[in-house]
């Protein structure tokens, strides 16, 4: 049996970008209806990064409910260490913004809350298998229940919010991929039962390799190491880890815990190659991935969710298809600055297998010539708190 519901605005996927994306849509009065393959728990169970831009806290602050502000921390800066010193870059000096540690999972629980209070048609455990007439005027997601009953949403514009795996990017770009690199390495990434081990995040590049030390609160602590991209999570002891992760940050001695969590997490850039065609458009994960370092990807979604609230606003509110004319455009512009800025913080910390000596004094030479230079570090810091939203 299928049922068949009729919306506005047809939204796949329930993470960062779906979620903010109906609440921006809700404030212009436009209807829609999320669903998303996962549970709640699920969703909110999501392991994932930790820092929101100056940007993404600001708007997160408007929706009803947020704890960003009481349950995050705001952090002015970072450290950068590399050849045993540390090196800190303080965010407000160099651009008056600053950015926060607030779990992703978190703000999913704050988003959930406020959009089922708020009334919205939201749909868990519901998979999206296809789009169909993705060149009409009313295109509809066709989509499974758990229990086997199918569904179709008709709607006057389809977003996919649905991830790197999106079912709605292969209806608007058929055979074409999009632009991607790979990289060498992955990150061992930890959850563990210890304090902090310093106030701020460290990010380390040591001839081992990347190390980056985060936090999550008081007594819960995130920590990385680069590692490779095939190692199983559970082939090192937990003593094994913390030398893995002490000797990749020489000169801070870390606090050490009980680690209840374990991840290896591979990565690649990658930016598909259409953003929207006709009523069909892809945000956050399902339209770029980044790698980890400098925690774009949440924020990129929320900037991604921000053009198009406003170029659906101006087309279903107004009847104005200007803005969505010019949405993948302004969308890409933010989108390769962030991947660039990923690739660099990416590149310019870890160590390849196969670096030279060369690679390696001329690695160290760029973060000097960033530390040394208020240039440099406002550079940095500008791309890490986000370039101010269009
Ligand atoms: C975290 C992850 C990142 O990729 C990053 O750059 C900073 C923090 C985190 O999970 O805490």
């Amino acid at each position: 049996m299928t049922t068949t519901v009729r919306t506005q605005v047809a939204i796949v996927g329930a993470g960062p970008a779906g979620l903010v994306l109906s609440h921006l849509l809700a404030e212009a009065g436009i209807a829609s209806v999320i669903i998303d393959q996962r549970s709640r728990e699920d969703i909110e169970q999501t392991i994932r990064a930790g820092i929101l831009e100056q940007g993404t806290v600001d708007l997160l602050a408007t929706i009803p409910g947020s704890r960003v502000h009481t349950a995050g921390a705001r952090h002015d800066g970072i450290e950068l260490r590399f050849d045993g010193a540390g090196h800190r870059i303080d965010f407000p000096d160099l651009t008056g913004r600053a950015v926060w540690l607030y779990p992703q999972h978190e703000a999913l629980k704050d988003l959930l809350a406020a959009r089922i209070g708020a009334g919205q048609d939201l749909r868990f455990g519901v998979t999206a298998t296809g789009v169909e007439d993705a060149d009409g005027d009313r295109p509809r997601v066709i989509a499974v229940d758990d229990a086997g009953a199918g569904l179709e949403i008709e709607a006057d514009f389809v977003v996919g919010a649905d991830g790197s795996r999106s079912v709605v990017r292969k209806a608007i770009s058929g055979s074409h991929g999009g632009l991607f690199r790979e990289y060498p390495f992955a990150w061992f990434g930890i959850l563990c039962e210890a304090g902090p081990s310093a106030d701020e995040l460290i990010y380390s590049n040591s001839p081992d390799g990347f190390a980056l030390i985060s936090q999550r609160s008081e007594t819960v602590q995130r920590m990385y190491f680069q590692c490779a991209p095939d190692l199983d999570a559970d082939s090192m002891s937990e003593a094994q880890i913390w030398d893995a992760l002490q000797r990749r940050v020489p000169g801070t001695t870390l606090v050490e815990g009980p680690i209840f969590q374990r991840d290896v997490l591979r990565f690649r850039s990658f930016v598909a190659k259409e953003l929207r065609h006709g009523r069909l458009a892809i945000v956050g994960d399902a339209a770029h991935t980044v790698p980890p370092t400098g925690a774009k990807g949440m924020n990129l979604a929320v900037a991604d969710v921000l053009l198009l609230a406003r170029a659906l606003e101006a087309l279903l509110v107004r009847s104005d298809a200007g803005l969505l004319d010019g949405f993948a455009d302004a969308a890409r512009d933010r989108i390769w600055k962030a991947q660039h800025f990923s690739w660099w913080m990416t590149s310019m910390l870890h160590v390849a297998p196969d670096a030279s000596d060369f690679d390696r004094e001329r690695q160290l030479g760029e973060l000097r010539s960033v530390v040394e230079s208020e240039a440099g570090r406002t550079y940095l810091a500008e791309g890490y708190t986000g370039w101010p939203f269009a």
